[in-house]
């Protein structure tokens, strides 16, 4: 996996001033993490391989050019690292500038109101204002205009969650957990920009590879993927760690 420590020579790293030791390959952000720097994301998450997409977790890195992703870099030794300059806040918002621009203001409504890592990042980088079109969505906008329903209306056809393609963020964390939690390959991305899709390339989720064991929906990093109780009812209080029975497998889920 890319994000969590991997076995193997100690490499001695400095991050924000602190030195830290960690084994040769472990990704900078892990590193960090190790060293308690939180350094923001959207694509990443320990139970994924690293994948490098949603540019959040930008670094500096004394003698690299650029600001590359702390999420696929794996550390060196003597490697200097920056994870809070002004040049990598401005970069941050700009990032999350463009990912607000095309997606719903119905934070106040939203089923993951309050459990919404697009939320907290917005809020962990300090984004004030969007320049971008903001309050305008492009499924939205297009499902008004009366376009192809199949390709921009919500699916609620599989009976434990729906997928509400205006608040993707084409992140891929679903499509990863579908084919690395679960080896089960249903998803994959349609379309270019604006209208990149998560797809079963069936037309919804029923007539698909889909098995429904949620691997998908805990990925979610927004409402995307939601489970249906979760809308009808609300995020539940507490939370039961269970292993699912469904499958050889053994994926580990919060259980209702
Ligand atoms: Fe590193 Fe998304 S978390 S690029």
């Amino acid at each position: 996996k890319g994000t969590p420590a991997k076995s193997g020579a100690p490499v001695c790293l400095t991050i924000d001033g602190m030195t830290i030791t960690v084994p040769e390959g472990t990704s900078v952000m892990r590193a960090a993490a190790e060293a308690g720097i939180s350094v923001p994301k959207l694509c990443a998450t320990d139970m994924l391989d690293a994948y490098g997409s949603c540019r959040l977790c930008v670094v500096e890195i004394e003698g690299m050019r650029g600001t590359p992703a702390s999420c696929t870099t794996p550390v060196r030794e003597g490697m200097v690292v920056k994870t809070q300059t002004e040049q990598l806040g401005r970069l941050r918002r700009g990032v999350m500038e463009l990912y607000i621009s095309d997606h719903p203001l119905d934070c106040l409504t939203c089923a993951a109101n309050g459990d919404c890592e697009l939320q907290d990042m917005a809020g962990a980088v300090g984004l004030r204002d969007v320049r971008y079109a903001a309050g305008e969505n492009h499924f939205e906008t297009r499902a008004a205009e009366g376009e192809n329903p199949r390709y921009i209306a919500k699916d609620g056809s599989n009976p434990y969650f729906s997928y509400d393609p205006a608040k993707c963020i084409v992140c891929m964390r679903c499509v990863r957990a579908c084919e690395e939690v679960q080896g089960t390959f249903a998803l994959t991305v349609e379309g270019r920009g604006f209208d990149a899709r998560i797809s079963t390339g069936t037309g919804d989720f029923l007539n698909s590879d889909c098995v429904s064991c949620g691997a998908c929906v805990q990925a979610c990093p927004t409402a995307t993927l939601q489970e249906k109780t979760v809308e009808e009812i609300g995020t539940p209080e507490r939370a039961v760690v269970t292993t699912c029975a469904y499958c050889g497998v053994g994926c580990s889920f919060e259980a209702q």
